[in-house]
């Protein structure tokens, strides 16, 4: 199992980067639930599943963030110019930030209305009194932050691939 270095990401932060793109990528599928009102396979056989992959990605972006801390010293640095290496590590704080903010406005949709929450079968919150400050607040920002996540995610798939197609600088390569 390799190691983070400054040329390369290691194993786990590989496994924690392509396992969470998968399942980031599930989760935007949502948005298909507005196309004739989910009557699809989409929305009947992945979209079901929202609850449960967003909770974990809810747990495995704390695990993330603890590991990128670890090894912040020794992960591969942004290439110059310092300018575009500044506007990727925004880009990827942002990514980070939305990992964190979206399941907990989930949580706050659901909990808030008296839902409680239920992710693979696993009774986490019992269903309780309606909170409507939190239902309100996780109903306010969870689907505009939806949209601009799926837009950051948009741009950093087109920057993954102009570094591997057009500048041919091996970043992509780092993450593969
Ligand atoms: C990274 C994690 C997540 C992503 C990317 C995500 C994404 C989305 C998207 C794209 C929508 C559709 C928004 C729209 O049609 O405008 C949505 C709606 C919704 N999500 Fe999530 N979600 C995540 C986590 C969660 C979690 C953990 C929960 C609950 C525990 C949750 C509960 C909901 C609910 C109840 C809706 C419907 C809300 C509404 O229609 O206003 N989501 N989500
Ligand atoms: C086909 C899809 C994707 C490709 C080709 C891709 C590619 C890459 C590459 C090459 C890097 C390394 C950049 C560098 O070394 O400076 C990276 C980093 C990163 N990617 Fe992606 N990515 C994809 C999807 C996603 C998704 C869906 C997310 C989350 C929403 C994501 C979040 C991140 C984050 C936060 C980093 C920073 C490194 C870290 O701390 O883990 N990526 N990606």
């Amino acid at each position: 199992m390799s190691r983070d270095t400054r040329e390369r990401y290691g194993t786990i932060s590989r496994l924690l980067h392509w396992g969470m793109a998968v399942l980031v990528i599930w989760q935007a599928l949502k948005l298909f639930d507005r196309i004739n009102d989910g009557e699809h396979w989409v929305g009947q056989v992945l979209v079901p599943w929202h609850v449960s992959i967003g909770t974990l990605i809810g747990v495995l972006i704390l695990v993330r963030i603890a590991w990128a801390l670890r090894n912040k010293d020794n992960r591969p640095p942004a290439p110059p110019p310092p300018m575009l290496g500044l506007l990727a590590r925004a880009g990827h704080i942002a990514l980070y930030v939305g990992l964190v903010l979206m399941p907990l406005t989930g949580i706050s949709i659901l909990v808030g209305n008296g839902y409680g929450l239920k992710a693979f079968g696993m009774q986490l919150v019992a269903p309780g009194p309606e909170i409507e400050w939190l239902a309100t607040f996780g109903g306010v920002i969870h689907s505009p932050l939806a949209w601009l996540l799926v837009l950051l995610v948009a741009g950093h798939i087109g920057a993954a691939l102009w570094h591997g197609l057009v500048r041919k600088d091996g970043v992509l390569q780092r993450m593969l």
